[in-house]
């Protein structure tokens, strides 16, 4: 039986926080698990470069983070194939032969492109390459024919790219070489988590998150620091649970079902104080985050077995690339001395 092929992959600007972990590492975990897919997960330094030209020593170091982060969920290089994108030069070629069946405009129209475009604040300086990623993308995704794509809702402007970039290659060259890929969104309520400002999104940037890596008390702080319903002033005050962020966790990360909507009612009712809310939930992720920190503390001891997974991992990842490209090229007709 031939396994459905999984590719997915994050940008190394930083560690990973719990955003990340309920909206895809989870899920990749999941995946990964039940053994039907052939998973290849990818580190996109090249990607990242696009806007850190000039602060490679943050992207090198993120490289490191983020595979310590990917080993404590449990994703397992045994199963999955972790590899890094710039170590494939083959995705780089394959860009450059997707770049001419994409216009310039259909690029400047991609959603995600341009709110990134408006957030970084490039305004008319924008990196050529930051521009063209959602093609290298399609490099990364098609280079392993990849089927399904598990990532986030705000990649589905790159997916929807990608199936273009597919459709007209294979038209033009008139072979069926390239697949189309699916997204694959991960399970509802285990979607985007809002930072702990409750802005709608967790990030760095934002200085909202937490990380994997994050010692207990500093989880603790960020936890006791969330925002709530600001209405809920004194303790006997009805509360709101919508757009309650410390509500909004619990829906996540809570397992006891029955004893959130106990509290949920208590809360909406009034008498439930934010402080005890905030206990609770703060059990809740401890519980949750402490077998993955510890599992990365042991990783940390040894980070010439992390570059290890991370050098076999790209070996075999770039041999894959290379039967693709050599596909690719033969399909174009420049493969000239091969008569
Ligand atoms: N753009 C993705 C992100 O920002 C990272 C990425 C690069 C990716 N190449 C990919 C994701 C290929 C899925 C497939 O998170």
């Amino acid at each position: 039986m031939t396994k459905k092929i999984i590719l997915t992959g994050d940008r190394p600007t930083g560690k990973l926080h719990i955003g990340h972990y309920v909206g895809s590492l989870k899920n990749r975990v999941e995946l990964q698990n039940t053994g039907l897919y052939d998973s290849y997960i990818m580190i996109a330094d090249q990607q990242a470069l696009t806007d850190n030209a000039r602060n490679p020593e943050k992207i090198r170091k993120s490289l490191v983070e983020v595979t310590l982060d990917y080993l404590a969920v449990g994703l397992d290089p045994e199963k999955s194939t972790i590899f890094v994108q710039s170590q494939i030069p083959e995705l780089n070629e394959l860009t450059m032969h997707y770049l001419n069946l994409v216009t310039v405009s259909r690029l400047e129209r991609n959603p995600t492109v341009k709110s990134e475009i408006k957030e970084k604040n490039f305004n008319l300086s924008i990196p050529a390459g930051f521009l063209i990623y959602p093609v290298s993308q399609a490099a990364d995704i098609t280079a392993f024919k990849a089927d399904l794509v598990p990532v986030g809702s705000d990649q589905l402007p790159m997916l929807e790219q990608t199936r273009e970039i597919v459709r007209i290659f294979n038209q033009i060259y008139n072979k069926e070489i390239l697949v189309e890929p699916e997204i694959y969104l991960a399970k509802e309520g285990s979607g985007r988590l809002p930072g702990i400002d409750g802005k709608l999104k967790m990030s760095k940037s934002l200085n909202n998150a937490i990380y994997l890596s994050d010692e207990p008390e500093e989880i603790k702080r960020k936890i006791m620091s969330m925002y709530t319903d600001p209405n809920h002033i004194r303790v006997e005050d009805p509360g709101q649970v919508e757009n309650n962020t410390v509500f909004t966790y619990l829906d996540v990360f809570c397992k006891d079902k029955e004893k959130l909507e106990e509290m949920k009612a208590h809360y909406i009712r009034g008498g439930l104080g934010d402080m005890k809310v905030k206990k609770y939930l703060n059990e809740v992720i401890q519980d949750e985050l402490q077998p993955i920190r510890e599992r990365r503390k042991e990783f940390e001891k040894n980070i010439d077995y992390v570059y290890k997974v991370l050098e076999e991992g790209s070996l075999k990842a770039r041999k894959i690339a290379a039967q693709t490209l050599s596909e690719v090229r033969e399909a174009i007709g420049i493969e000239y001395f091969n008569r």
